[in-house]
């Protein structure tokens, strides 16, 4: 049977372009190649469950405006349920500025829109299956999720906000990068009681639980041209995974894999894997 996964969280128009390297702060860089993408973390969740097989549902609120289409087609092609996705007068749909430098690594800038407007009036009065979050919608709206979701919860804590620990006290499985896990502090979230799944780019993910290492796991050597979204690809393999009834080890080893399937090509939802290229993908050696 697939897993029942419900997302809750943003919906972006990524705005792309690609540029020799990322500029600095005062600094103006020549790009080319501009590219529209569907984006947003939460709709980028959705999309990397759905394509490994889970029966997915999302959450969210998007403008009435042309980016909306452009930013849910590929959720609509792939059937993600967006039967709980409003459309705003209120607001536009979100949109993201990023550039992409060669090596695959990025610079983020969301302007939010309508994906402020998401209330907790828009959620169900129980959340069915397992539920995934992320940090751009409203916290108060996340927060009221996970209460009323008594299945598993992942949420990756990004981008890094002021988070409270009541609301971390709800989240069975915090996913974060390095950056992130120096922002909140590392001690904090294995206080928080969850598990914690800690990226390490190229060099895989770790799985703590009460801080003690639980799982370590290395992905294949890719060379990756656009890494925008494999965050989000990583957070939706590892709870696909755990759902399924996978052991900690093979459900993170899976998600790295998956994540770094999609940092092969440009966009983020464009180069989500499907779940046959994630499993004929070998796992990677673990370095010396
Ligand atoms: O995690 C990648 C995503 O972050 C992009 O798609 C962009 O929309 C931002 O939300
Ligand atoms: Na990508």
């Amino acid at each position: 049977m697939s897993a029942k996964i419900c997302v809750a969280g943003s919906v972006n128009l990524d705005l792309v372009v690609r540029c020799g390297h990322l500029p600095v702060a005062g600094e103006t860089v020549l790009g080319n190649g501009f590219a529209k993408y569907p984006g947003g973390k939460g709709a980028n969740q959705a999309l990397a469950a759905r394509r490994l097989g889970a029966d997915v549902s999302l959450i969210a609120c998007v403008g009435k405006d042309e980016e909306a289409d452009q930013a849910l087609a590929l959720l609509k092609a792939d059937g993600v349920d967006l039967s709980m996705c409003r459309a705003t007068e209120d607001a536009p749909t979100g949109v993201a500025l990023i550039a992409v430098e060669p090596g695959g690594d990025n610079q983020i800038v969301v302007a939010s829109g309508a994906n402020a407007c998401l209330s907790v009036d828009d959620l169900p009065d129980r959340i069915e299956g397992a539920l995934i979050g992320q940090l751009e919608t409203p916290l108060p709206v996340l927060d009221a999720a996970l209460e009323r979701c008594p299945g598993l919860s992942c949420v990756n804590l990004a981008p890094a906000i002021d988070v409270p620990d009541s609301l971390l006290g709800r989240i069975d499985v915090i996913a974060v990068n390095e950056t992130e896990g120096a922002i909140y502090g590392l001690d904090r979230l294995h206080r928080s009681g969850g598990m914690t799944a800690l990226t390490l780019g190229a060099r895989g993910a770790v799985l703590l639980s009460d801080g003690q290492e639980i799982a370590r796991a290395v992905p294949p050597h890719v060379e990756a041209v656009d890494a925008t979204g494999a965050g989000d690809t990583f957070v939706a393999a590892l709870t696909v995974a755990l759902v399924e009834g996978a052991e900690p080890g093979k459900a993170l080893d899976f998600a790295c894999r998956a994540g770094a399937l999609s940092t092969l090509t440009r966009g983020a939802q464009t180069s989500f894997p499907r779940r046959t290229d994630v499993d004929r993908m070998p796992s990677g050696a673990p370095h010396g």
